[in-house]
């Protein structure tokens, strides 16, 4: 359990704040972290009262009710409040004061199921929003002093994580991990379509997700074609997905799709054996922690996290648009919230090189062109997503975040849960009509959180110039 309690003193009359504090129906006026409340009976507040909330909890809008059960006019409130994730017990003593009123305010929360593993993280987080909660009701009720606006972005002398909990991403950011996973499977159903005789063109699939998300397509029959880079590991995977699973259709080609020319010559070998795909999945990325160029004098964070993706697809579009409810299935990353494309820095040249950003933005990039694709193929009826697979237990996150990995490993989801989504999309009737939407845990979700984060058309119109300038060059 996480106990908050606040005390604030307000210049009010004790039975104004009352009224106001413990009719729920306002609080989204002082808590930041609610979006808006309805008060489902009307009549008087009191006992047997009940309010619908819907949350801010990162980039979800969970439900939440509230309901009175003990009211003791000017003194006491006590609010029981109950969600999917968790339950909240908010007690709310009122006390005359000689200058006004003051009000003492413990709210406790339990979280349930896995999340309950989680509360030792989340206590301090919970607290910070408390207090911001506290502020907003203190200066809703008047008093403005004590409440001083963030001044704007790390102007304050806040830090990132200081500016995540109290724009309640933070806690949002934990759906990554395997709890929002767990907690979201309550909600699915399981899709009954098949993918038998669908040809899918998955790259990255001899590790992590990439891995995972192939036994899962083979499971459901698909013809499976893995573009991978080392043959000796792609053999292996090949003979256990067939072993395991029985479907004889999963072949491989080889290609490093850091390597325009490699991504070419593989898009003309698909295209000579088969006439359409119906389903490609852009999976292959990885985070570099030191800038290198690739032997084609690519940055190679941008030449395998973003050109590699945008050249394949173009040149696998027509074979996909021959397909009948074909789809393009984009994996970006959770990361990508944090930046904005820089147009004028694709390849990280300016500054000191920083592997976590420019990733980001190549999954930013990514991102982008889902939408622009999804505009672009509507009429060739190819539905063009990008989903991000949470927090993953991978090889590829060991390797290039290993603190980060030591840190929340115990959370990290199997790779199997970070395929789902991307299995889903491949698979799902309900995803084959949905277009240009980014996804986690089979729900669309918004694609701009941080301020400053998103790009003008001018900036759309001079990146789409730029990646067919550079592989129209004909230099490789
Ligand atoms: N793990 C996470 O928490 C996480 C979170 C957000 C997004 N993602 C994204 O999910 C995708 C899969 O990542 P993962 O965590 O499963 O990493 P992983 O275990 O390192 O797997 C990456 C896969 O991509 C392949 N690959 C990498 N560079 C390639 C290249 N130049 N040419 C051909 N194949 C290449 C790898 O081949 P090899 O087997 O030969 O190395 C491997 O099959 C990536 O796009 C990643 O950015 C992962």
């Amino acid at each position: 359990m996480i106990r908050l309690t606040e005390t604030i003193h307000v210049d009010r009359p004790l039975a104004s704040v009352f009224d106001y504090t413990s009719d729920f129906s306002h609080i989204q006026e002082w808590d930041p972290g609610v979006v808006s409340s309805t008060k489902i009976q009307s009549g008087k507040t009191g006992v047997g009262s009940e309010y619908e909330l819907t949350l801010k909890f990162g980039f979800f809008r969970p439900k939440m009710k509230y309901r009175i059960i003990e009211y003791e006019p000017f003194s006491t409130v006590v609010l029981k409040g109950e969600g999917d994730a968790f339950s909240a017990m908010d007690t709310i003593f009122f006390r005359k004061t000689a200058t006004g009123t003051q009000i003492d305010y413990q709210v406790d929360i339990r979280f349930s199921g896995f999340g309950r593993s989680l509360e030792g993280f989340l206590s301090p987080l919970m607290k910070r929003i408390g207090r911001k909660a506290m502020l907003g009701l203190k200066q809703t009720l008047g008093e403005t002093k004590a409440f001083t606006a963030p001044k704007g972005w790390f102007k304050s002398g806040s830090n990132l994580a200081d500016y995540l909990a109290d724009h309640t991403i933070l806690p949002g950011m934990l759906m990554f991990s395997q709890f929002g996973c767990e907690l979201s499977k309550r909600f699915w159903t399981e899709p009954k379509d098949t993918l038998y005789g669908k040809k899918v063109v998955l790259t990255g699939g001899t590790s992590g997700i990439g891995k995972a998300a192939a036994f899962q397509l083979a499971e459901r029959k698909a013809f499976l074609t893995i573009i991978a880079r080392n043959r000796e590991k792609a053999e292996q995977v090949q003979q256990e997905i067939i072993q395991k699973t029985g479907n004889p259709h999963v072949d491989f080609l080889i290609a490093d799709l850091s390597l325009m020319t490699d991504i070419r010559s593989v898009a003309k070998k698909l295209k000579a054996t088969q006439k359409s795909i119906h389903i490609l999945i852009n999976n292959a990325g990885a985070l570099f922690n030191e800038r290198k160029q690739t032997s084609e004098g690519l940055e190679q964070t941008f030449a395998t996290d973003f050109l590699g993706v945008f050249y394949l697809t173009m040149l696998l579009k027509d074979a996909l648009a021959e397909s009948s409810g074909s789809r393009i299935i984009n994996v970006s990353s959770g990361g990508m919230y944090t930046q904005k494309i820089d147009v004028d820095d694709l390849q990280n040249e300016q500054g000191p090189y920083n592997g976590a950003k420019a990733y980001a933005r190549a999954k930013r990039g990514v991102v982008i062109l889902t939408q622009i694709w999804a505009e672009q193929f509507k009429k060739g009826g190819i539905a063009v997503n990008s989903m991000h697979p949470g927090w993953v237990d991978t090889p590829g996150i060991e390797t290039s975040l290993p603190k980060f990995h030591q840190l929340v490993n115990r959370i990290l989801r199997t790779p199997e849960q970070g395929a789902d989504t991307i299995v889903w999309l491949a698979v799902s009737r309900e995803a084959g009509q949905r277009t240009g939407l980014f996804w986690l845990d089979r729900r669309p979700h918004e694609t701009m959180v941080l301020p400053k984060t998103g790009e003008s058309i001018h900036e759309r119109q001079a990146l789409w110039k730029k990646l067919n300038g550079l592989i129209s060059k004909k230099l490789w």
